[in-house]
């Protein structure tokens, strides 16, 4: 016989099930008895909120009503009845409860009390049963079905680009390394280097930083695509905003300018989040107040101007605020946080790199937005990125978000093909190697455009947890690769 004939408690919520006898099957939160009856909150996962099992001892014995302890978990047959207590329609009264799988309260590391967000990391394999962990799962899948919805709906192609490859697309050095060589004893040329032509893909590759180039070369055949997959960088930056492996949503489209890029970011991001505050509602007023207790516990000129729902909002019905990377810099220059030098990085010179700490100065403080900055100088960023008539700056565009930071990065991407291999040679990165690349622009080239999302930053921004290692299940950062 079938197991799972179950309802599930987002269901029993939602319709009236008055009368009838049904089975559900979920992990105790609670439970408080007296003499004449037991009341026990279950959770099945499918919903933040509870559903309160009324458990009678001349009905259930009371050997298995001891059981039923925080953690542990149960199937229980019943008639759903009219509830007498506030808080609930109905309940289950039950008639016949099974002890599918014990939690010795003495062991069990999840109390009913709060724990803090750090002991919960460090059971990341239990911390899904909690609420505010539940409640940021259910989120972070449904922004991942609202990217897929998002792009179908458009047009886009969903692309899977390799997550093993010999480049390195951001050229910033970080990555993972891929071998089968016994590490203490690699084959050596006669030079005495590793010998890569002896290994499993006969040369040297590393884990994916991203997906864009083989995104690219899709967009040259089937006009507009989008990669999201994992993605895997080796920056050694104990953040609240980094991953060692993190999730990357990447479109890519042939035709498209900078400014396409930006009205499809935009439009996108307006989107997904949107999607969340329509889908998600029980679970995102969960998490504004709880949000709103870890302001209230921060010093009075840290704290944000809103609230979690409030700010999602906010975001999706206004416009970014678009400027270059030229003109935030004179803003920032003249600030009179730079002149009372309270950023750690003073803002002197133009060409230097934006930190966090600007990008958030931007957002937070001056415009009080999302912003869109657009064409930065061509030392700070990738060689893929099209040259301006200015031969000063490229085409390349990040959105920074309120208490995040930049979002996403992107660029038009230089389609010519003398310009791009002149930029490939000053930045020292391998032309002949990189001949797939070079040959979409011998062949049929043409403006072409995209961005990349962190996946997680998203999930950040839309959940109001202040760290990423939060918004993943398994978190793998600088000395963590556990679960
Ligand atoms: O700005 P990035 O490095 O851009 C690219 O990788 C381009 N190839 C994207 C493109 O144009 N197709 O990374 C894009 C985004 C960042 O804005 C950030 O949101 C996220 O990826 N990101 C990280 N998220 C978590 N942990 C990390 N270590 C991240 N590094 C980048
Ligand atoms: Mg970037």
């Amino acid at each position: 016989m079938a197991f799972n004939k179950r309802t599930k408690i987002k269901d029993l919520l939602e319709k009236d099930y008055t009368g009838q006898e049904i089975t559900v099957m979920g992990w105790v939160r609670t439970k408080r008895s007296n003499k004449n009856v037991s009341f026990i909150a279950l959770n099945d996962g499918s919903s933040i909120k509870n559903y309160q099992i009324v458990a009678d001892p001349n009905e259930i014995s009371e050997d298995i009503l001891k059981k039923a302890t925080t953690g542990a978990c149960l199937k229980i047959k019943g008639v759903v009845v009219a509830s007498q207590g506030a808080g609930q329609q109905t309940e289950l009264a039950a008639k016949e409860v099974t002890v599918l799988g014990e939690a010795d309260a003495e062991k069990y590391p999840l109390q009913p009390k709060k724990h803090s967000l750090e002991f919960l990391r460090e059971i990341a394999h239990l911390r899904i049963r909690t609420n505010t962990f539940g409640a940021v799962f259910r989120v972070r899948h449904a922004l991942a079905f609202a990217v897929h919805k998002y792009f179908n709906d458009k047009g886009f192609f969903y692309i899977h680009t390799p997550i093993i490859t010999a480049s390195d697309a951001e050229g910033a050095g970080e990555t993972f390394k891929v071998t089968t060589f016994d590490l203490k004893n690699p084959p050596l040329t006669e030079e005495g280097k590793i010998d890569f032509k002896q290994d499993f893909f006969e040369r040297e590759t590393n884990l994916t930083v991203s997906g864009q180039l083989e995104g690219e070369l899709a967009a040259m055949g089937l006009g507009e695509i989008y990669t999201f997959g994992p993605t895997f960088r080796a920056e050694n930056s104990n953040t609240t905003r980094h991953l060692a492996e993190f999730w990357m949503i990447e479109p890519e489209m042939a035709f498209y300018d900078a400014e396409d890029n930006q009205n499809l970011a935009e439009d996108f991001l307006k989107y997904v989040i949107n999607y969340a505050l329509e889908n998600c509602k029980d679970d995102l007023e969960f998490l504004d107040k709880r949000a709103a207790e870890e302001e209230n516990t921060k010093k009075a000129d840290q704290r944000s101007e809103m609230g979690l729902l409030e700010r999602l909002q906010f975001v999706v019905t206004n416009e970014f605020q678009r400027l270059t990377y030229t003109e935030a810099i004179d803003i920032l220059r003249n600030s009179n946080h730079n002149k009372k030098k309270k950023f750690q990085y003073l803002v002197e010179a133009w060409g230097v790199d934006l930190q966090s700490e600007h990008e958030r100065y931007l957002v937070e403080k001056h415009f009080k937005k999302p912003v869109i900055l657009t064409d930065y100088p061509k030392e700070i960023k990738a060689f893929y990125m099209r040259q301006n008539e200015d031969d000063k700056t490229v085409a390349a565009m990040d959105i920074l978000f309120p208490g995040i930071g930049e979002i996403v990065g992107g660029s038009q991407r230089e389609e010519r093909l003398d310009k791009l291999t002149q930029r490939m040679e000053e930045m020292d990165i391998p032309t002949e190697e990189m001949w797939w690349y070079l040959d979409t622009r011998k062949f049929g080239t043409t403006p072409h455009a995209g961005f990349g999302l962190g996946f997680e930053r998203l999930v950040q921004f839309v959940t109001g947890m202040g760290n990423i290692r939060d918004v993943i299940a398994f978190p793998r950062t600088p000395g963590h690769a556990e679960f």
